[in-house]
């Protein structure tokens, strides 16, 4: 296979600068971000907000709505990036395919990857359809009406209903009967990204776990692009939004080379080079593919505490055509820490309380604004026993407490 060079790495802010663009600035671009820094890259981060975490430690920050053809467009010419490196999916994905194909950037792994995931509908077709690869049986539809055909035609109950573009378990509920699916179809309407009025409703797999499959597409020695897997991360998830992983998870061998046989098949369609965390759910040896991102995965936050290289640094790596080590270097959890108020500028107590415990560490985000349910942080611990990680993880998360900086009336 023909495949790009190694980057050449100038000097940032100079004539000779390799110049990348994040179009997402959240806490997975910050830290692809200070990965590609501590390389000599020069970084420009993106967000539809201002002071998003990537902005804090970016040498550029930009501001606009990166699903406006226009303005994605202008912001490309204006910057002229060489790589352009998506961080969520509500892009204009036409624009980086335009200019893809006409040799103005590179995106990562390819603009067809990016356009691909930006929703449900484009990776569940290629998976189950081209790929053949076994998923949860699934429909699309464009209104209660179909939804009600969808599940009494097959689907069944239990049922899970999500909005076609959605993340973090947005506008995703799990129904048992006929009496929920108009409140469902109502629910994933209003949590929908953009309002599509379309759902994808499926099937209900009875896992008995689930795990994120990280999978690094780099350029090998030889300079062919070579497939890499991170040990299984094994992941909880409350109302489709992660609250703790751990590493390595467990598994049957057979059902471990399933999950890498999967991962490898819709990596190698998607292309390009980068990580990928593709999502399985796992039952004995049996293993469905879920989902797919073309990009580091907030499950693999862990990876900060568990591996040599984490997934923000084997993302920035194979980007730049870098050899990658995928190795473990200890088991370790990650756990979340949720903002718990809604407001500005929020004060974190407990932070050395937290860092008291045993081999832990902590990622706080910065993000200027906070939500009851919005991560804000990250608890991490690293233990030879996962099951002890995971607990530490849990208490160091829980002793970081958020609060409005105005409800105390004496801070600072
Ligand atoms: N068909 C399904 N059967 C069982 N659980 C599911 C199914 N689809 C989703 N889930 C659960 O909901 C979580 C979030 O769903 P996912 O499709 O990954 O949405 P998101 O894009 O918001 O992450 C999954 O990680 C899994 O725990
Ligand atoms: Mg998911």
């Amino acid at each position: 296979m023909q495949t790009p060079e190694p980057v050449a790495i100038g000097t940032p802010l100079s004539l000779a600068a390799t110049r990348v663009m994040l179009l997402g600035s959240g806490e997975l671009g910050k830290e692809v971000i200070i990965a590609l820094q501590r390389l000599g890259v020069e970084t420009i981060a993106v967000d539809r907000y201002e002071h998003a975490p990537g902005q804090q430690v970016a040498h550029h920050a930009r501001t606009l709505r990166m699903s406006d053809p226009q303005q994605l467009k202008a912001l490309i010419e204006d910057e002229r990036p060489q790589i352009v490196v998506p961080e969520i999916e509500a892009i204009a994905t036409s624009v980086l395919e335009e200019l893809e194909a006409a040799g103005r950037v590179r995106v990562i792994p390819t603009a067809r990857a990016a356009r691909l995931t930006m929703d449900r509908e484009g990776i569940r077709c290629l998976a189950a359809e081209t790929l053949a690869l076994p998923t949860s049986p699934y429909e699309f539809c464009n209104s209660l009406g179909d939804l009600q055909k969808a599940i009494d035609g097959g689907i069944g109950y239990p049922c899970i209903i999500k909005p076609v573009m959605s993340s973090s378990g947005k506008g995703q509920s799990r129904i048992d009967g006929p009496a929920d699916v108009e409140k469902a179809w109502d629910y994933a309407l209003a949590g929908g990204r953009v309002s599509h009025g379309r759902v994808i409703v499926e099937g209900f797999i009875d896992f008995d776990y689930e795990i994120t499959l990280l999978t690094v597409r780099a350029r090998a020695a030889t300079g062919e692009i070579e497939t890499r897997f991170c040990a299984p991360i094994g992941h909880l998830q409350v109302h489709g939004d992660y609250v703790e992983s751990w590493q390595p998870h467990p598994m049957d061998p057979i059902a471990l080379q399933r999950a890498q046989v999967i991962a490898k098949k819709v990596t190698d369609n998607l292309g390009g080079q980068g990580i990928f965390g593709v999502e399985l759910f796992v039952k004995g040896e049996q293993v469905w593919f879920s989902e797919v991102s073309p990009r580091p995965h907030d499950t693999g936050m862990v990876t900060m505490i568990t591996q040599w290289q984490n997934e923000f640094e084997l993302h920035a790596r194979a980007i730049l055509g870098l050899p990658v080590n995928t190795d473990l270097r200890s088991p370790g959890a990650s756990a979340v820490i949720y903002g718990g108020v809604d407001g500005n500028a929020l004060i974190f107590d407990g932070v050395a309380e937290a860092l008291a415990v045993p081999n832990t560490d902590l990622r706080l985000f910065g993000k200027p604004e906070s939500f009851v349910k919005r991560r804000m942080g990250v608890a991490l611990a690293f233990d030879q026993d996962v099951e002890v990680a995971r607990r530490n993880a849990r208490l160091a998360a829980g002793r970081v407490k958020p609060r409005l900086a105005q409800a105390a009336g004496k801070d600072r």
